[in-house]
């Protein structure tokens, strides 16, 4: 049975923590609920939003529409051979859980994912991404609603239109879809990708390659410079990292050497966090909202703040970036 909620408080269902309220909020715990929701007019044909963890987002005011939040739990082994686990999963399981889940019982593929906060049926959404694996890396299909004929309809993983930090679910699809099931493919052979930063030497020194090993050193590196959304109020990268063309890129490399740059396909990806700190930005506080102090991509909430406030200061981090680079950023959260 579906839940229903009026003028629902969201604070503690944002992980930057903005005190603001949804006019109606849903919990659906299969996908035969949400079928059923083609005939609630108010959700049908009203101002509507799906939401996971809320990890991603940016509420600027008060949700005058109905959210849904879908709560499937499964995690199912569809197949299994020698070489992989086929893993069908619920969209409200929480990402971590399943990495949790697949670690411990020795599946490989997740593990560079330890700890991003948010849901399973947002993974595919923004494709989530950390220390060189995405999720489109293991992810073979994705089920979803389709909220214009309310159809069950299942993309495959080249459907999906993965990019970094995108897929089909953020452009065409973007709030026509609820997304119900994920499924996975995890490898049961030894996979490691560790070539991240110094991950190579922080599982020697706990003992070697493993997979428990593995997420031990993803944690221990997150935690060194990702703030903890229990502790400080954040949505994680605030931008996405920008991809410049390479004659811009070489210009900005002859005046400043140490720029950090990846070429990627045609163009040049420079971090955005490099960009920020070099304004100056870095740790720089307006009221309740600031840059974290040590990794200038997030934007955190002290308390008290407003998803405005940030905005503003989002606004003043792009001027300084493309006053002094010329390089536009792009946000990654979603504001609402
Ligand atoms: N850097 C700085 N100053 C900063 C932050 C970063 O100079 O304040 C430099 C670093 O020294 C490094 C480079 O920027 O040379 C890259 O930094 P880092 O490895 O910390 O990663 P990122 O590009 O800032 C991305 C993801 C993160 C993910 C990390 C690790 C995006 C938008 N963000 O950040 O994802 O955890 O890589 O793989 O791509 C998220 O999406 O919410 C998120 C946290």
């Amino acid at each position: 049975m579906v839940e229903n909620f009026y003028n629902y408080p969201l604070k503690s269902l944002n992980t930057i923590g903005f005190d603001v309220s949804a006019r109606r909020f849903i919990k659906a715990y299969a996908t035969q609920e949400i079928l059923q929701l083609r005939y609630d007019k108010d959700f049908a044909c009203g101002k509507r939003l799906v939401m996971g963890g809320g990890s991603n987002l940016l509420f600027t005011a008060d949700f005058d529409g109905c959210i849904l939040q879908p709560l499937l739990q499964n995690i199912d082994i569809e197949s299994s051979t020698s070489e992989h686990v086929r893993l069908r999963v619920g969209a409200g399981v929480v990402w971590d859980e399943l990495v949790r889940s697949s670690v411990e019982r020795g599946w490989y593929g997740l593990e560079n994912l330890s700890l991003i906060p948010g849901t399973v049926g947002a993974s595919p959404v923004q494709n989530i991404g950390a220390y060189g694996a995405e999720a489109k890396d293991a992810i073979e299909s994705v089920e979803y609603v389709d909220l214009d004929d309310f159809a069950v309809k299942r993309l495959s993983n080249e459907q999906c239109r993965f990019g970094y930090r995108g897929s089909i679910f953020k452009q065409e699809l973007k709030g026509k879809v609820v997304i119900t099931q994920v499924t996975f493919c995890l490898s049961k052979r030894p996979r490691y990708n560790i070539s991240y930063g110094s991950l190579r030497e922080m599982v020697k020194q706990l003992g070697g390659e493993n997979l428990c090993n593995v997420r031990q050193a993803i944690a221990a590196t997150r935690r060194s410079k990702l703030p903890d959304p229990a502790d400080l109020g954040n949505a994680g990268s605030f931008f996405k990292n920008p991809f410049v063309e390479k004659s811009l890129a070489e210009e900005l490399l002859k005046k400043h050497p140490a720029m950090p740059s990846f070429a990627s396909g045609s163009g040049v990806k420079i971090p955005a966090g490099w960009l920020i700190e070099q304004c100056g930005l870095k740790g720089a506080r307006r009221g309740s909202v600031g840059v974290h102090p040590k990794q200038a991509l997030v934007l955190v909430n002290y308390g008290g703040g407003t998803g405005c406030d940030v905005l503003t200061l989002a606004n003043e981090i792009c001027q300084a970036v493309n006053d002094k680079f010329g390089v536009k950023l792009e946000m990654e959260v979603n504001v609402v």
